[in-house]
Order: C-alpha cells, then structure tokens, then sequence
C-alpha cells in the first residue's frame, strides 16, 4: 500500500469513479462516496479494486485529500453540513456544466473553482483531474511512452506540491497553470482553452 495522504472521494459517478480507478491501478486507497449511502456503492467500489472501499460522505470528507466530483447544481447540497476542513487538500474535478442541457452557468466572473471554494470553508482547493473525458482519466496515464498529460491550478504551494505528487504517483505528468483565479480558468469547461485536450508528455 501507498504511504500517501489518506483519500476521500464525494461523487461516485463517471470521474469519481475513473479517479478511485486511477488510484487503485497503483494500489492507493480511498474511501468512496455519493448521495445514496455506502451500500449503493459496495459493488462498484469491489469492482474498481481493494484498495477502494464504500463510505459515506462524512468520512470521505475527513480525509487529508478530497475529491469532488458532483453534478454542479448539487454541489452545495454534496457539501453542505461538513466540518470545517482545516488546512486540508479538497480537488476541485468539477466543471460548471450540467446534462442534459448543457447550459452554461453564470458565474458573475468568477472561476468555477471560486465559487467552489467557497462551498469548502477552510480548505485549500486544487483544481485537478477536470479536463480529461472519465474513459482516459481511468486508462494506463503511459501513452507511447510518454506520460499523460494532468492539469493542476491553485493558491497554495503545498497543497499544489502534494497534488502534483499524486499526480506523479499515478503515472501521469502534472504541468501547473498558476492560481486558481487565473490558471483554474484555463481547465474550465466550458470557456477554457484546454478542456478534453490529450496531451502526452515525452522526456
Ligand atoms: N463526465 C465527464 O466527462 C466530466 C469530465 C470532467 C469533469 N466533469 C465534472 O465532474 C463532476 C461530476 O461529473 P460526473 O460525470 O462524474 O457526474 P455523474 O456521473 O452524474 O456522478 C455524479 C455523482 O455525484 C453524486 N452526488 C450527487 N449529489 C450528491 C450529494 N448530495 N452528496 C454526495 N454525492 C452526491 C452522485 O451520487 P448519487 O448517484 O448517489 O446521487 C454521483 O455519484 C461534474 O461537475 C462534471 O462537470 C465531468
């Protein structure tokens, strides 16, 4: 087993789950979650791997990293009620957009990744693993022997300094874009220039 950082995951759905298979492809645990209850989640968690393990929201939320990747209108109902998260890591997978209509959110000019932050007082957010499509977020990150490309984005070193290291950890090569004002923007979908784009790092 890893010596990471212990993991939470809120968001079982298409890149919740393609992000605990990423994990347990290296044999990282975590603790999986969603709106409906650990006993919903028991045979997609087996399924991933043993390193992944069907919890509830309140326990994914209390690890040292969070994930969350939840529809965007049910965002604040995913985060509502939760302890402070006092200094933790929480990544931002999410992007302002929703099916089936696809209409785009307004946002009154603030990144999508500032509007969640504010969602998780206390925590420092990572904006990560929100623009690739679940299928290749999920897939071998080493691509004709290069690396898969990983964004990351945000306002603490540290926090940057453990993500890119996850990053690293699951084969995929991390480039940081900056703050999460500005670089966050970048990986925004819709608006940002490098959402869905595959990018293989050689060398
Ligand atoms: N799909 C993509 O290609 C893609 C790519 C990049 C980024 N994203 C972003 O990633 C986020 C998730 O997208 P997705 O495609 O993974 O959505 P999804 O397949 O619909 O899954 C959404 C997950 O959120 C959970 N959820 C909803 N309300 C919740 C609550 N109150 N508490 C805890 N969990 C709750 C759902 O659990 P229940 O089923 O139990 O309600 C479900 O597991 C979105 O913000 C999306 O924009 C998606």
């Amino acid at each position: 087993m890893s010596t990471s950082p212990s993991i939470g995951i809120i968001g079982a759905g298409h890149i919740g789950a393609a992000f605990a298979r990423a994990l347990a492809r290296r044999n990282i645990p975590a603790i999986l979650s969603n709106s409906r209850g650990p006993d919903s989640l028991q045979a997609l968690a087996q399924s991933i791997g043993p390193s992944i393990r069907a919890g509830n929201r309140e326990e994914a939320a209390a690890q040292a990293i969070v994930l969350v990747a939840v529809n965007w209108s049910k965002l604040p109902a995913a985060l509502s009620g939760l302890p402070d998260f006092g200094g933790r890591i929480v990544i931002d997978a999410n992007n302002p957009i929703e099916a089936p209509l696809f209409k785009p959110i307004d946002l009154q000019g603030r990144s999508s990744s500032e509007v969640f932050a504010a969602l998780v007082p206390g925590a420092h957010v990572v904006k990560a693993f929100n623009h690739l499509n679940p299928r290749l977020l999920s897939s071998d990150p080493v691509e004709r022997g290069g690396r898969r490309v990983l964004f990351l984005a945000g306002d603490d070193a540290r926090a940057k300094a453990q993500i890119s290291a996850l990053i690293d950890e699951l084969g995929f090569a991390g480039i940081d874009l900056g703050t999460l004002a500005g670089g966050g923007r970048l990986t925004q979908f819709p608006g940002g220039p490098l959402p869905s784009l595959e990018l293989v790092q050689f060398g």
